[in-house]
């Protein structure tokens, strides 16, 4: 092989340009030539890419979101645009490609691959719900964004004796959600797995209030059907008795955006670094992500198509910790 092209699709997460830099730099190393694709897919079926050097990608390991810049493209969705995407790799002489995302952009990649070329995933997506990684880049720098922002509000809630609803992405899966609960200690968690109504969200609060707690916590996923909007509607419409005051925060977009900490530099490393090896060897049309620690390639038809979600037993614990 020995002209390959990276692409980063979907959502971008903390962790991608670590992911572009070993893809670069391990491919240069394997003599193979680079293209950068720009803006995910778009760049494909529209011919935007560019050969990328050793010093394209330096200094960038340390930098949140994506060089290349991200999309969700539509025209690739096509049978039109993927045509366009095949003419455009093969009269650069494309052999190979990488795609680095989540469930959306690997559903791309096994197109691709099913067209007939070469294609290796890279696992990321900060909402943790991709079959073939355990962790996928992006979820822990994501995490703690959101960690962080939760201690803030406990502080400033205990000032107040008020209750926080924070709300963090995750459009189909209560990953990240849980885990910030968990981790800040929070009195409840709603996520699209486990539902709650709005009732037993008031009475969670209410309850902790009588147990002298001086500031409330729920933690709520974006993908829940009682998200934050439509509890923070029932409470304004409501106006139940909990002792706390209520305030509601949705993190959004911030919790994407901002450097990746060294967990996702070195996790996004590995698994891009790897991608390429597996692309020059000819073991494609998988998703390459961690599993028990070990490195590893997941075939798309075990990937693409399927959801992975968080690991419920922690809600219990979760309840028994915030007593
Ligand atoms: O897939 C990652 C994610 O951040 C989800 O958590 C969220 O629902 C979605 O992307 C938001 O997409 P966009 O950036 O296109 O608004």
């Amino acid at each position: 092989m020995k002209t390959i092209a990276v692409v980063t699709s979907g959502g971008d997460a903390p962790g991608m340009n670590a992911a572009i830099r070993a893809v670069v730099r391990t491919g240069l190393h394997r003599g193979c030539d680079v293209f950068g694709v720009r803006w995910g897919y778009h760049g494909l079926v529209f011919d935007e890419m560019q050969l990328m050097g050793l010093r394209e990608v330096g200094g960038i390991i340390q930098q949140g979101g994506t060089v290349l810049g991200s999309a969700r493209c539509s025209e690739f969705r096509t049978p039109e645009g993927r045509q366009q995407a095949l003419d455009n790799l093969s009269r650069r002489g494309i052999e190979g490609v990488i795609v680095i995302g989540g469930n959306g952009s690997q559903a791309g990649a096994q197109a691709l691959y099913e067209l007939g070329v070469p294609v290796v995933g890279v696992a990321s997506t900060i909402d943790n719900d991709l079959v073939g990684s355990d962790i996928t880049i992006g979820v822990d720098t994501a995490l703690n964004v959101a960690l962080e922002a939760c201690d803030r509000l406990k502080v400033t809630a205990s000032s107040h004796k008020r209750a926080f609803m924070v709300e963090v992405m995750g459009r189909d899966c209560g990953y990240l959600a849980l885990m910030t609960a968990l981790a800040a200690g929070a009195e409840a968690v709603v996520i699209p797995e486990a539902e709650k109504t709005p009732e037993e969200v008031a009475e969670v609060l209410r309850r902790s209030y009588q147990r002298g707690k001086t500031n409330g916590l729920i933690v709520v996923a974006e993908g829940a059907k009682n998200n934050a909007e439509k509890l923070d509607a029932w409470f304004k419409a409501n106006a139940p008795q909990l002792g706390y005051e209520l305030r509601t925060t949705k993190l959004g977009h911030v919790q994407r955006g901002g450097a990746p900490g060294a967990y996702d530099r070195l996790l996004a490393t590995r698994l891009a670094s790897t991608a390429v090896e597996y692309l020059c060897e000819g073991r494609h049309g998988v998703v390459v992500g961690t599993i028990k620690g070990e490195i590893t390639g997941t075939p798309y038809s075990e990937v693409v198509g399927k959801h992975k979600s968080p690991d419920l037993r922690l809600l219990k614990l979760a309840d028994i910790l915030a007593q």
